[in-house]
C-alpha cells in the first residue's frame, strides 16, 4: 500500500555491518517487517467447528470445535492417535473435513494448495523433520521467505531493482531468522548434517520466513533433554512476544503447562477438555485420559 517508502523506512538490516554487531531492535524490525503487530489479541484467529475427519471407518476427528485466539500460546494434546495431527492437517488444507468447518482470519479453509494456506498466514512445522537435507540452513529459511516474495516471474527474469532488493532482504531476514533461533553459527551448513536440536530450530525459523499469523508446532521439543526443552519454552515465549499466535502439540506435560495460556485435549478424536493449564490439571476426563482410564470413580476405592 504505501510503495517506494519502505525501502527507506530501516526495515532492512544495514549491509555492511556484520551480523553479531546489529541491535535486536534492528533484527526484530527485519523480522518482523509485514506482521500485522497491532491487532487487537483475545479474538478468534481461527475456528474448527464442529470438525468431523473420516478416513474410511475410521473417525480421525469427531464433532471437533475449538478456536485459537489472536496472541495466545494454545496447547493441543492427548494420547497418541488422538487426533492432533489431524487437526494441523484439516487446518492447513491437507484434508478436507467430512463436515463442520475451519475458518481462519475470516475465510473457510478448503482442500487448499500449501503456497494458499502459506499466504494465508498459516505455517507449520513437522512432527518429523522437513528440510531439504542438501540446502544449508540460510537456504532453508530463504525458500520460505520466498513464499512472500512479490515481484513476478517476468521481473524476476529480468533482474529489475525490486527483485535485486526482495533478494537481498530475503538473505538478511533468514540470517536475522537463524539468530533468532539461536543457530546462526551454522548457517552455511547443510540442513542434513545439523544436529537435531538444530533442524528442530531450523524448522521454526523457515515456518516464520513466511510471516505468519498463526505458528503450529508439530511436537518440536520430540527427542529434546530437559535443558533444551526449557531453551525451547524461552524460545516459544520469545516468539509469542513478539506478536505471533501459537498452536503447539506436545506430549510433554511439564513444557505444555509452563508454557501454554490455554489447553485443548483430545482422545480418539473427541474433544474431551478445554480450559487453563490449572482446569487440565484437575480435570478428571483428562487425567483418566493419561492413565489410560485406571480411575473412573473419584473417591471409590
Ligand atoms: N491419512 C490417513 N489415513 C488413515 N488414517 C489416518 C490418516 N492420518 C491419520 N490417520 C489416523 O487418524 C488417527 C489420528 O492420527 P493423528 O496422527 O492425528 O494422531 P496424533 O494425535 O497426532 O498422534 P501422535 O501423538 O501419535 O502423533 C489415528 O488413528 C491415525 O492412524
Ligand atoms: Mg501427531
Amino acid at each position: 500500500m504505501t510503495s517506494s517508502a519502505s525501502e527507506a523506512d530501516g526495515q532492512l538490516l544495514p549491509a555492511d555491518v556484520p551480523l553479531d554487531e546489529v541491535s535486536d531492535e534492528q533484527i526484530v524490525a527485519a523480522v518482523g517487517e509485514h506482521r500485522e503487530a497491532s491487532v487487537a489479541t483475545g479474538e478468534s484467529l481461527l475456528v474448527l467447528d464442529a470438525v468431523t475427519l473420516r478416513f474410511g471407518g475410521l473417525t480421525a476427528l469427531d464433532d471437533v470445535s475449538f478456536d485459537v485466539r489472536r496472541g495466545e500460546i494454545l496447547g493441543l494434546i492427548g494420547p497418541n492417535g488422538a487426533g492432533k495431527t489431524t487437526c494441523f492437517n484439516v487446518m492447513t488444507g491437507v484434508y478436507r473435513p467430512t463436515s463442520g468447518k475451519v475458518v481462519f482470519d475470516g475465510r473457510v479453509i478448503k482442500r487448499q494448495a500449501k503456497h494458499t494456506i502459506t499466504r494465508m498466514g498459516i505455517a507449520r512445522t513437522f512432527q518429523n523433520i522437513r528440510l531439504f537435507g542438501e540446502m544449508t540452513a540460510l537456504e532453508n529459511v530463504v525458500v520460505g521467505t520466498d513464499a512472500r516474495h512479490h515481484t513476478s516471474v517476468p521481473g524476476a527474469l529480468g533482474r529489475t531493482r525490486r527483485h535485486f532488493h526482495e533478494e537481498r532482504s530475503a538473505v538478511d531476514r533468514a540470517m536475522a531468522l537463524l539468530r533468532f533461533v539461536g543457530i546462526a553459527d551454522r548457517s552455511a551448513e547443510k540442513a542434513r548434517n545439523l544436529p537435531y536440536g538444530y533442524q528442530r530450530r531450523l524448522e521454526i525459523a523457515r515456518a516464520l520466513a513466511t510471516e505468519p499469523k498463526l505458528l503450529c508446532l508439530d511436537e518440536p521439543a520430540a527427542g529434546f533433554n530437559p535443558a533444551e526443552k526449557d531453551e525451547l519454552v524461552e524460545l516459544i515465549k520469545q516468539i509469542r512476544g513478539e506478536g505471533y499466535t501459537v498452536l503447539l502439540i506436545e506430549h510433554d506435560m511439564r513444557l505444555v503447562m509452563g508454557v501454554c495460556d490455554r489447553i485443548v485435549v483430545l482422545e480418539f478424536g473427541h474433544k474431551i477438555a478445554e480450559g487453563s493449564p490449572e482446569e487440565i490439571r484437575n480435570d478428571k476426563a483428562v487425567v483418566a485420559a493419561y492413565l489410560g482410564g485406571e480411575e473412573d470413580d473419584d473417591g471409590a476405592a
